[in-house]
């Protein structure tokens, strides 16, 4: 496995292999599903390259920021455990040598869930996945449907640039208990971990009073009574939403597919979840 921190030389080494490439960009503190997306990476192209950049410009609050946990190596043996072929890790002064002026607007797609809590965030997504698909230059790009917002923003953006990626969206990793995989999970206390499959449980609650063809109306109003009954959860968002363009759905989709999708504080940490059905 190969490491690069500098934009010009991993751009120019991948050029040389002239191989088909799978990309997997990520945030690094990796767990098993962002192994998950780079073992599929590896076994759908020629080369497998992982990039780890803690993005600035996606962050809306600095402590946020400043809090993400940094495991650079910890990542780079995860990785090399996979057979990754190359990771770049650039500096934040590599990758923003000017603050980028450009502006990313996805219309709604970016007003809803997320975007309502956390602005600017998917300009910084777009912003820092455009660069990373401009110096990786993939066939393929692997991203969790964990964050199915940004997989629907990624989308958007790759038909509005004509990038010639296929955006290949992977499968959420759940722990055995059903807790999402996510970076985040090792910032909650103990006891707030044992708390925290609960999540799971209520979003399995909500899919069945759909399919039960229970109003939208009445499965908000027990997902938010499910949160309340546990104090330490503070639930900031619980959204019914058309899989594809996001929008809140009214009833159940007959025809597309339904995301149920929420953002939940537990001990300070703010998780977020989804399933699709
Ligand atoms: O999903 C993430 O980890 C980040 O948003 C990404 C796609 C690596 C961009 O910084």
């Amino acid at each position: 496995m190969e490491v690069y921190h500098s934009i010009a030389e991993i751009r120019d080494r991948l050029k040389k292999e002239g191989k088909t490439i799978g990309f997997v960009p990520t945030m690094g503190a990796l767990h098993q599903g962002h192994l998950a997306l780079v073992e599929r990476a590896k076994s759908e192209n020629e080369l497998a390259v992982c990039s780890i950049f803690v993005n600035p410009t996606q962050f809306d609050k600095a402590e946020d920021l400043a809090k993400y946990p940094r495991t650079l190596d910890a990542d780079l043996a995860l990785l090399e455990s996979v057979n990754c072929d190359f990771v770049f890790a650039p500096s934040a002064e590599e990758m923003y040598s000017a603050l980028p002026q450009m502006k990313f607007d996805f219309g709604n797609l970016e007003h809803v869930m997320e975007g309502r809590f956390r602005k600017g965030h998917f300009n910084g997504v777009g912003i820092v996945v455009s660069k990373l698909f401009h110096i990786v230059q993939p066939d393929k790009a692997y991203f969790g449907l964990k964050d199915l917002q940004q997989v629907a923003v990624i989308n958007r953006m790759i038909q509005d640039l004509s990038f010639p990626i296929t955006l290949v969206p992977c499968p959420i990793i759940r722990e055995d208990d059903g807790l999402a995989m996510s970076s985040r999970n090792r910032r909650l206390s103990p006891e707030a971990r044992k708390l925290a499959p609960h999540i799971f449980r209520i979003l399995n609650e909500a899919k069945l009073k759909l399919e039960a063809e229970e109003k939208p109306q009445n499965v908000l109003s027990h997902v938010e009574e499910a949160f309340a009954a546990i104090p330490e959860f503070e639930l900031e968002y619980f959204e019914i939403v058309d899989f594809e363009s996001l929008e809140s759905l009214e009833s159940k989709n007959p025809e597309g597919q339904n995301a149920l999708c929420l953002a939940a504080y537990l001990d300070g940490v703010r998780l977020i979840d989804n399933l699709v059905f």
